[in-house]
């Protein structure tokens, strides 16, 4: 791969901007120029903002201050701010003329500038040494060149893992082919944290530490943790973090279930927001802005608001609005960005949850950018962080021997957005409009539109959504989900992201190529041609509002309970369960939102909701029943149990 950056130079005095750069391009000629940096002008501050945008290449820009105010221009620290704001992760000089002009801009863009230079002090030499060391200190992935050090160098390990860097399996006439599968490199590099030079997750000092700063000031928050066991774990370090057990907690009921595992371990009590529901698709909405505000409203002394943004469909909330209010109200903002991790790298997809002002924000880094499986970022804005309960919170989920292939690849996912990610997100984009474009011209399928997508009760809302994940209809093709999903896997090779009874759903990330473009649609052109008649498709069965929450999530779920069937003996409803409380989540997935939280009154609405998305859906699991001899059972609490509740006054009837 060939490397060049970048460096653009805006000036209105033509002729300081062309004695610069020919000055600049001399110096990166004759030193070592490992990072090919070349320089490129813009004479006003419109041309400057059309190449930023358009040239995914420019790594650094150099701003003049003398820029002047024009029709086309913009006063220089008007300017700062605004490349800052369309992109942050670009590293930003300052051309002065003298103190006051650097008194001046410090007052309004400091945030946005990375350092400055004075015009009068020509030395192209001293200026190019400092754009080379800012792009090494951008680039840099102190965690991973200290992996790569350690594996070169090391020779016998007497520590774990019990593999010894692969050796155990080299020779083994059973399991030598793992070796050969894994990779050398992946297996010497999976160490133990007896490697003193390598840092530990669990009290960073050293190597670790400053790859989370990194990360920090990428992603824009006042500290980052690279966490080893995904968002799902991250969700729940950050709730037991804020919530005291009778905590109450605002969330939204489409949650993620780790964060309905997280109420469960806090000890919280949750106030359950209905999300919206696009029954036509069987697709979850967010949570409508009106019910959300009114939730803030009534609910003065709930301790933390969380939300999902984007969703996995990539619906995303108006946050700024929601998280004022929450803050007016003392209220903490977590959102789940496990879907949204790239979001800071392209103008397209911002603000991000940080950007709005959310506390907290936990991202996949593994489902959208290029880390490896489980590995996530837990980002922090909280004026009020208690870094030290954090920290023992953050111990108590994580493995004490984390896999350090993760935490590289963490290093290395933030190396790459910050360098590349604009252009290859802008990549990506215009991939998923073409991807769009084309699977709408077979006839049979067609992409859902925000419109499509929008539940009605949130059509107003400001949601937007993210045009990298794809919802696709397929009701006119006359393939089930089920059965297109099948034939795209066994005849094509090609696996999709999700599906619904309706719908599959296509997700377009930093790694799609045109190739793989090119291969779906082909696919889905030729199955378009199979002219099956369309298939009349039911709507999905309506999900019940919640019933009622009888006593904490907590003190259900740690009860014994005991297990009643779902059907009775001639497969109708049973109805023992009935006014019952339950004591595990019940997660029909899809769709994926428990239908009960441990904890909640068990009505005739949701039995029957279970029933029937059990007949309509041949595929779906039903996460939280227990299971005896192909019999569903669900575990609610006992009467003694119940009473014993009641006489200690946690029950709430
Ligand atoms: C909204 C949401 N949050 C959290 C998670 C869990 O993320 P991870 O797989 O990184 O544990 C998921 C996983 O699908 C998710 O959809």
């Amino acid at each position: 791969m060939i490397l060049t950056n970048r460096v653009l130079v805006v000036s209105d005095d033509d002729r300081w901007l062309s004695e610069t750069l020919s000055g600049l391009s001399a110096v990166a000629n004759r030193l070592p120029n490992p990072y090919q940096l070349s320089f490129i002008a813009a004479h006003t501050a419109a041309e400057a903002q059309a190449l930023i945008a358009s040239d995914g290449e420019i790594q650094i820009v150099l701003l003049d201050k003398q820029l002047q105010e024009g029709e086309a221009s913009l006063p220089a620290a008007q300017l700062a701010n605004q490349i800052n704001a369309y992109r942050p992760e670009l590293s930003l000089y300052v051309l002065l003329l003298d103190e006051d002009d650097r008194a001046l801009l410090e007052d309004l863009a400091s945030h946005a500038v990375d350092g400055y230079f004075y015009r009068d002090e020509v030395d192209f030499h001293g200026w190019f040494r400092i754009l080379m060391a800012e792009l090494a200190e951008k680039s840099a992935t102190p965690f991973y060149d200290r992996l790569k050090q350690y594996v070169s160098m090391a020779k016998d390990s007497w520590h774990t893992p019990g593999h010894s860097g692969g050796d155990a399996f080299k020779n083994s006439p059973w399991v030598a082919d793992f070796h050969e599968f894994a990779g050398e490199s992946m297996l010497r590099a999976d160490l133990s944290v007896s490697v003193p030079m390598l840092d530990s997750l669990l009290h960073p000092t050293g190597v670790i530490a400053e790859a989370q700063q990194l990360a920090a000031k990428a992603f824009g928050a006042r500290r980052t943790y690279f966490a080893t066991n995904g968002t799902s774990t991250s969700n729940k370090v950050i709730f037991q973090t804020l919530l005291s057990p009778g905590d109450k907690l605002l969330l939204d009921r489409n949650c993620h279930k780790s964060v309905h595992h997280g109420v469960i371990l806090s000890g919280a009590w949750p106030v359950y927001l209905d999300s919206s529901i696009n029954t036509q698709y069987g697709i979850f909405g967010p949570v409508p802005k009106q019910r959300l505000l009114a939730a803030i409203e009534a609910n003065p002394d709930a301790k933390v608001l969380i939300l999902t943004s984007c969703t996995y469909d990539g619906l995303r909330y108006d946050l700024p609005p929601i998280i004022a209010a929450a803050h007016r109200q003392g209220i903490k903002v977590i959102v789940d960005e496990a879907w949204y991790g790239f979001a800071r790298f392209h103008p397209a997809f911002r603000p991000t949850a940080l950007e709005a002002g959310a506390d907290y924000a936990t991202q996949s880094t593994h489902k959208v950018l290029s880390a490896f499986s489980q590995a996530s970022m837990i980002h922090v804005n909280d004026p009020e962080f208690d870094a030290h309960l954090f920290r023992e919170n953050f111990n108590m989920h994580a493995s004490t021997s984390p896999q350090y292939n993760l935490i590289a690849s963490l290093d290395v996912a933030r190396k790459q957005a910050v360098m590349e990610g604009y252009r290859l997100l802008e990549r990506t984009l215009k991939l998923a409009q073409e991807l769009r474009d084309k699977i709408n011209a077979t006839g049979a399928f067609r992409v859902l539109e925000l419109a499509d997508l929008l539940p009605a009760e949130v059509a107003a809302d400001g949601i937007r959504l993210d045009p990298t994940k794809l919802t696709v209809d397929i009701t006119l093709s006359g393939y089930s989900a089920d059965e297109l999903q099948h034939a795209l896997f066994e005849r094509y090779n090609i696996q999709v992201e999700k599906s619904t009874f309706s719908t599959i759903t296509l997700l377009l990330t930093i790694g799609t190529t045109r190739s793989k473009v090119s291969r779906l649609y082909d696919a889905m052109l030729r199955l378009s041609k199979e002219k099956r008649l369309p298939r009349t498709v039911g709507r999905m069965p309506e999900i019940p509002h919640f019933s009622k929450l009888c006593c904490l999530p907590r003190d259900a779920f740690y009860e014994a309970g005991e297990r009643l069937p779902l059907l009775d003996e001639d497969g109708r409803a049973n109805p023992a369960p009935l006014g019952r409380i339950c004591c595990d989540q019940i997660v029909p997935y899809p769709p994926g939102i428990p239908v009960l939280v441990p904890g909640q009154l068990i009505t005739d609405t949701i039995l029957a909701y279970l029933l029937r998305l059990q007949k309509a859906q041949r595929s779906i699991e039903m996460h939280g029943l227990a299971e005896d001899g192909g019999e569903f059972l669900l575990r609610v609490l006992t009467e003694a149990e119940r009473v014993q509740l009641a006489e200690r006054g946690l029950l709430r009837e």
